[in-house]
């Protein structure tokens, strides 16, 4: 894997904007920054999970990430641009496409292909290049047989793929995805991290994903533990989910196979750290 660092997230801090109040309601106290003195760096190639409970400050990050918001102080750099200089904002939100919660605010036109084509058409690709480009979005996420549908038929999963494939096209390096599962049911959700793991594996696309749900990070080569705007922890899989106490202390939902490789240590399983789904812990018991 090559090592060039994609987005370097240096000592960053940011509050939202307080919004204006009503003349004569009383001086509220001042607003609490959303990120603290923030720096994270993700490698071109990475796959990382970004875990945090609700409020610790994600989205923020995952939008500071592609020039969506930018810095009160420090500063960010995609592939060495800074976010903060506006002749390179557009060349950074190609660079890192997002994908957000619903789907169905991210799509735009009334049939799968040509919503998969509109980020290029309106930058004035050649009809050929477009048709090239929108069949291998499409295969990649394996929504090419329902391309001539309208987005409306499609599953939430499908429609999540097609938001996808339309950042896809426009070949980017790095795709974030701030919470893109949360509306799908659990075995779409596990599909989609799935796809996650294969884009990242063939294409060698550097995978963010923004998350509250464990299950989620198994996949992840990475995880990053955000707390009150800061990253409280930062290591492999097997690393962070080796301290279950200090995961619940921060409010986050331990999943199952997690709750089981505990207490089968607890029991007397010498299980490697690495156990962190049910088919690997089923595997450690055979060999143990
Ligand atoms: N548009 C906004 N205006 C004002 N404050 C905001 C805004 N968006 C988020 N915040 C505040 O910034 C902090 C961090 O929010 P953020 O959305 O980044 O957290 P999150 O980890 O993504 O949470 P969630 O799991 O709920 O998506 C919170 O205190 C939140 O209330
Ligand atoms: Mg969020």
């Amino acid at each position: 894997m090559s090592t060039s660092l994609l987005i370097d997230v240096q000592d960053v801090t940011y509050t939202y904007p307080v919004q204006p109040r009503k003349v004569g309601r009383e001086q509220e106290s001042p607003p609490v920054p959303a990120l603290r003195d923030i720096s994270v760096r993700i490698q071109q190639g990475e796959y990382v999970v970004i875990l945090g409970h609700n409020g610790s400050g994600k989205s923020t990050l995952a939008r500071q990430c592609n020039a969506l918001l930018l810095p009160d102080e420090g500063r960010v750099l995609v592939a060495g641009m800074d976010t903060r200089d506006p002749s390179c904002q557009r060349t950074i939100r190609e660079r890192v496409g997002m994908i957000f919660q619903n789907p169905d605010n991210q799509l735009i036109a009334t049939v799968v292909e040509d919503d998969v084509a509109w980020g290029l058409t309106v930058r004035g690709y050649a009809a050929s290049e477009i048709r090239t480009r929108v069949d291998s979005a499409l295969e990649a996420v394996g929504i090419a047989h329902l391309r001539q549908l309208p987005p409306h038929q499609l599953s939430g999963g499908q429609r999540q793929r097609l938001a996808i494939a339309g950042i896809l096209a426009l070949q980017p390096s790095c795709i974030i995805a701030d919470e893109a599962t949360s509306m799908l049911d659990p075995f779409s959700r596990q599909e989609m991290a799935r796809l996650f793991a294969t884009l990242h594996r063939e294409l060698g696309l550097t995978i963010v994903q923004v998350t509250h749900l464990l299950e989620e990070a198994v996949y992840a080569e990475r995880i990053v533990v955000m707390e009150q705007g800061r990253v409280l922890d930062d290591g492999t899989p097997a690393q962070i989910f080796g301290d279950l106490e200090r995961l619940r202390a921060l409010k986050l939902i331990i999943p199952d196979p997690l709750r089981l490789v505990a207490r089968l240590r607890r029991a007397g399983f010498d299980l490697a750290p690495g156990a962190v789904s049910n088919e690997e812990i089923a595997r450690e018991i055979a060999h143990a």
